[in-house]
């Protein structure tokens, strides 16, 4: 076990009717003028929206309005962001909707805070003094952005999508009812597990101490995250289900199935940020698409961590070589994906690159990543590329 920093300061506020709560809250972290910050049209439709206005307006807390943020949100928004921020003289960020609205309203509060372009923060240029407050209205479970401190953005030009990681930026609060996600499509409902498992998953499979503790988290979240998408597939609106995929977002992306780790790997996220960025493709399923490629690619180096993943999360039996049982823990994990209707190839995925596609990729995720990305296995451009191929052929 290694030592850890363990920073998870958001304020939960968790269950049917909580969005009433948002101007209070806003109030509570000392917000007085607020930008409502939301997506591409489910929270207006849901009346979701409407709710919170009200909210904001029972505590007097004026507030202007910025919606239109797409999947993998873009830069262009965020710059309007800043500058509508700016001129209002907003000092409080209420993101409504999913891990998309979150990073924007991120985003936008490095650019208030600080001279200059946000990019640069995203482009490893240098790094942010300071970030807006900003809360959140979560309405789908999936990103954990809702606790972490991560945001990432897409910047059209040359389609880079990009994470920028800082305590500063996590959530003052999360306003998290079960039912607002009642009326996710099936697909992002899938989508969404993906994520929270693999946010979990990137933390397990690692070549660092280990802590036996927060392992039994680990697969505890990963085991109730599986048998809740299960039942959500059948019985969408289900309450329970719902509550249960909720609140392991947010736990499994808040550090705390990390703790004692020595350090991520990340990299089925590294290369799945390069296919959002060129392509568009939702984020869970473009993990899904690739994780079965990077496992096969990199279990060796990480053979107990994979072969314990095998027994106790996916109910292998431990019999024959660590690498056969390894194997049966990674094809058990893709036979899910495809029961919950997730792709676990390009083809899959809609897509068939091109060998110069797959190269720039490559060479994009290892610049993001500084040149190297991984723990299970560190991974260079060259085996990026290679993970890329396996997932292209597949
Ligand atoms: O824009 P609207 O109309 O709301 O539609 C959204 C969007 O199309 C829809 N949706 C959300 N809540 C809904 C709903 N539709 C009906 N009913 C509801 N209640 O769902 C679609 C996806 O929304 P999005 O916010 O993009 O989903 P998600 O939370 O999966 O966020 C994905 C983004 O987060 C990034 C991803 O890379 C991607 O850009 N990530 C952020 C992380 C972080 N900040 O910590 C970590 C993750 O690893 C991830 O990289
Ligand atoms: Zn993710």
């Amino acid at each position: 076990m290694f030592p850890f920093n363990y920073y998870a300061p958001t304020k939960v506020i968790f269950g049917k009717g909580t969005e009433q709560e948002a101007g209070k809250q806003v109030r509570a972290f000392h917000g007085t003028k607020a930008l409502l910050h939301y997506g591409s049209g489910s929270a207006v439709r849901s009346g979701l929206l409407g709710r919170i206005k009200e909210s904001l307006e029972e505590e007097g807390i004026p507030y202007v309005e910025l919606g239109g943020v797409v999947p993998n949100p873009r830069l262009s928004l965020v710059y309007k962001g800043i500058e509508l921020a700016k001129e209002e003289g907003v000092d409080f960020l209420l993101a409504v909707g999913g891990g998309s609205v979150i990073d924007s309203a991120k985003a936008i509060g490095y650019g208030v805070a600080n001279e200059g372009d946000v990019w640069d923060f995203y482009d490893r240029k240098r790094k942010a003094a300071g970030c807006l407050p900003v809360g959140a209205v979560l309405t789908i479970a999936a990103a954990g952005s809702e606790m972490s401190n991560s945001s990432v953005i897409t910047k059209e030009e040359g389609g880079i999508k990009r994470g920028y990681r800082d305590d500063i930026c996590r959530p003052k609060f999360a306003i998290m009812n079960p039912e607002l996600t009642l009326t996710l499509p099936d697909y992002q409902t899938a989508c969404g597990c993906t994520d929270i498992l693999m946010h979990t998953m990137e933390r397990y499979f690692t070549n660092g101490g280990n802590m036996a503790l927060t392992d039994r988290i680990a697969e505890g979240l990963m085991r109730t995250v599986m048998e809740n998408a299960k039942i959500l597939l059948k019985d969408p609106q289900n309450y329970e289900a719902r509550a249960e995929v909720m609140w392991a977002g947010s736990l499994s992306h808040n550090g705390l199935t990390g703790c004692g780790n020595g350090g991520d790997d990340f990299a089925t996220h590294g290369l799945e940020h390069e296919m959002g960025g060129l392509y568009d493709v939702a984020h869970g399923a473009g993990l899904a698409a690739v994780w079965g490629s990077w496992a096969r690619y990199v279990y060796q180096d990480c053979l107990p961590r994979f072969c314990q993943f095998a027994v106790k999360v996916m109910g292998v039996p431990a019999v024959g070589t660590e690498a056969d049982v390894a194997l049966k823990g990674i094809e058990a994990m893709e036979d899910f994906f495809r029961s919950i209707h997730m792709p676990t190839s390009f083809a899959q995925l809609g897509l068939s690159p091109t060998k110069e596609e797959l190269e720039d990729m490559a060479h994009k995720c290892s610049v993001a990543a500084g040149g190297k990305k991984g723990s299970a296995k560190v991974l260079y451009e060259e085996d990026m590329l290679a993970i890329y191929k396996m997932a292209a052929q597949e």
